[in-house]
Parts: structure tokens; sequence; C-alpha cells
């Protein structure tokens, strides 16, 4: 039942204010300033323990994990950082006791994950699932972990569950974070964000018509460069894998940094560029670089917290923490995906050569 829309997609799309609603539902603790996770089967003194995370999973999760060790990272201030599940199995990792290992997955089904967290356990790693299927093949095979809410996921390209996913994190990451060494006060503007994040998805995806006009004025690209910084760049990736999974135009993602290292070459006014711009401590690096874009007559479309003056479009998302911004900056551009691909003619729901659980290798 689409209720309404004319693909599951769209309808999934629209359904994120409620799938947040839902994830954040009885888990914050205002008292002590964290969230509670019912699963996770990790004790206090064992988090505290952690001296590395590594986040496992495959395309949308995958990007949905590098946001998650940012979280990480930032609230827990534990080192953390994503991989592909299928790469970290084949090259023979080393296995680290004091590690904790995430596999991410919105079906709790994908081989190379499954395979990942087998692999683990057999060498007697402690792996936690971030999964949205209840009772997943994953799901059961990890040692705890915490579902993400986002409710049945049928499209198959994935939209709601990233977002699920990504907030997600920051409920582990703040619940870790607060453990070690998070402070009070960090902990209440935390949870203020995540609280404001429902309204501003609804604000956000009220915008629809205005990306609609703009993926039509896109569509007719052979190719185009997604780029953003630090927090920004996974939501370049995830961007641009939705782009090219549905409307079947080209598209890469690149650290905003590194455009002058090879990719600059490529601009030109036929290869246009989405650029992920939020207000915070990186502005002024993510402006150089649409000068730099600018200077060799490359389109900008960015998705910004005020006007871009060097873009030649701007979607103005919410500003929240800067922590927490990259969950609202992918979802305009999965309208911009969408409509992208209904303009081209293409069948959203059911894109060439994918499907929507991997179960092989
Ligand atoms: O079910 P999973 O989250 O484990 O699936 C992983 C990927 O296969 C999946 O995210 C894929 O990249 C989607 N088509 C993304 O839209």
């Amino acid at each position: 039942d689409m209720g309404g829309h004319d693909t599951y997609m769209h309808k999934e799309i629209s359904e994120q204010a409620d799938a947040v609603d839902r994830v954040l539902r009885g888990r914050i603790d205002d008292r002590f300033s964290t969230v509670h996770l019912g699963g996770l089967n990790l004790d206090a003194r064992e988090a505290r323990g952690i001296r590395r995370v590594k986040i496992l999973g495959c395309g949308t999760s995958y990007h949905a994990g590098m946001i998650g060790a940012g979280l990480i990272e930032s609230l827990a201030r534990i080192p953390a950082d994503a991989e592909p599940a299928s790469e970290f199995r084949y090259r023979n990792p080393v296995v680290d006791p004091d590690t904790l290992y995430i596999a991410v997955s919105q079906s709790g089904e994908t081989y190379d994950v499954l395979a990942a967290v087998q692999e683990l356990k057999r060498k007697g790693a402690r792996v936690l699932g971030v999964v949205n299927v209840v009772g997943s093949a994953i799901a059961r095979e990890a040692d705890g972990g915490t579902y993400v809410h986002a409710g049945p996921e049928v499209c198959v390209v994935s939209t709601k569950c990233f977002t699920n996913t990504v907030v997600a994190f920051a409920l582990l990451a703040l619940h870790l974070g607060r453990i070690r060494d998070l402070s009070v006060s960090e902990g209440k503007r935390i949870i203020e964000g995540l609280r404001k994040l429902p309204a501003q998805i609804t604000e956000i995806l009220e915008n629809e018509a205005e990306i609609k006009k703009l993926a039509e004025e896109y569509a007719g690209a052979k190719s185009m460069m997604f780029i953003g910084r630090v927090r920004g760049y996974p939501v370049a990736l995830e961007a641009s894998l939705k782009l090219k999974e549905i409307s079947y135009i080209h598209a890469e993602a690149y650290p905003a940094s590194e455009l002058k290292h090879g990719p600059l070459a490529l601009i030109e006014p036929a290869l246009p560029t989405v650029a992920i711009v939020p207000d915070d401590e990186l502005l002024e690096k993510n402006r150089a670089a649409l000068e730099e874009i600018k200077a060799r007559s490359g389109r900008i479309l960015a998705v910004a917290h005020r006007e871009q003056e060097k873009a030649d479009h701007t979607i103005i998302v919410p500003k929240n923490e800067n922590e927490l911004d990259p969950i609202l900056m992918g979802i305009p551009l999965q309208l911009f995906a969408y409509h992208t691909a209904l303009a081209m003619g293409r069948d959203i729901d059911k894109p060439r050569n994918l499907a929507k659980s991997v179960t092989v290798e």
C-alpha cells in the first residue's frame, strides 16, 4: 500500500519525520542528559574500556556508518571509522579485543555484512548490530545492538532507513559519550538538537516543489559531482549513490578538499556540482571550493543553511547542532534524486540491476 504516493520511494521519503520520532521515542533520559538503548548488552565499565570503534556495512548503510563514526569520535572521543564490510573481510584484518565492531544493515540479511560478523565472532570480537529488520540474521548473530525503527522499507533504494540509522548512531554516540567524557551540558545540547529533528525534516519536505524544479533543470546532465567536507563528505557520497541508482546519471563524490588534487580537471559548464555547505567551522573552506568551481564556469547547486553567493542555486535547510546537521542535509538530495529520475522517466522503485537485499556474495 502506497498510501496515496506514486512510488514507495516517495512514500518512504515522506515518512521520515515520523520515523525519526520513533527512533527517539522512550529513549531520552533528561535527568542524566543521556539516552537508554535497551539491547546493547554493553555495561558502563565495558563502554569505558573501548579503545576503538570499527563500523561495517555496505552501500547506503556504509555511508550511514561513516557519519556514525564521526558522531562517535566527536561525542564519545573514541577513534572510529567505517569500512565496507566486504573489503574488511578480505584483507585479513587485525581483530582487536578492545575494539567495538558495529555491523550496520537495513535488511539484516546482507551476505557480506553477515559474513564479516561471523568472522569477527569466530575470532572472539564483540559485535553490535545497528539493524532495521527485527529478528534478521545480523540482529540474531550480533552480541547486542539497537534497532533503527525506520519501519518497513520496500523501495530498493534506501532513504528513511539511512536517516534513522544515522539518528540511531547519534543516540549510541551520546550514550557512549555520557558514560565517558561528554559533559551534562553538551549532552543536553545534543538532546535538544535531536528533539528538533522531526519538525525540521517536515520543513525540508515542504520544500519539495522547489527541489523538483531544480531537479528538472539538472536532469539533462551526463554526469554530476558531489562534494562535502568531513561531516558533509558522507552526505555527498550518499547523495551521489541515490542519483546513480535511480536516474542512472553518472555521479562522483569527493571531499571538497580533494578537488584540486585531480577532479577539478573535470569541471566545466556541462558537469554540475552539488555542494554540501553547512554553517559550521568549515564554512569558509567550503566556500573556497565553490570559488574554485565557479572560476572554471562550473554550475553549482548548494545545500546550505543560508544562500550561497557563488552557487547558481541554494537549497536552504534548517540549522541544527553541527554534529547533527548531516542528518538533515541529505534529505533534500533524496528528493533531488527522486525528481531527477522521475523527469527522466525511470522506474524508481525498481532500478535496473539492483535488488533490495543482497544475500549472495
Ligand atoms: O540491507 P542493507 O542495509 O545491508 O543493504 C546494504 C546495501 O545493499 C544497500 O544500502 C544498497 O546500497 C541500497 N540499494 C542503497 O540505496
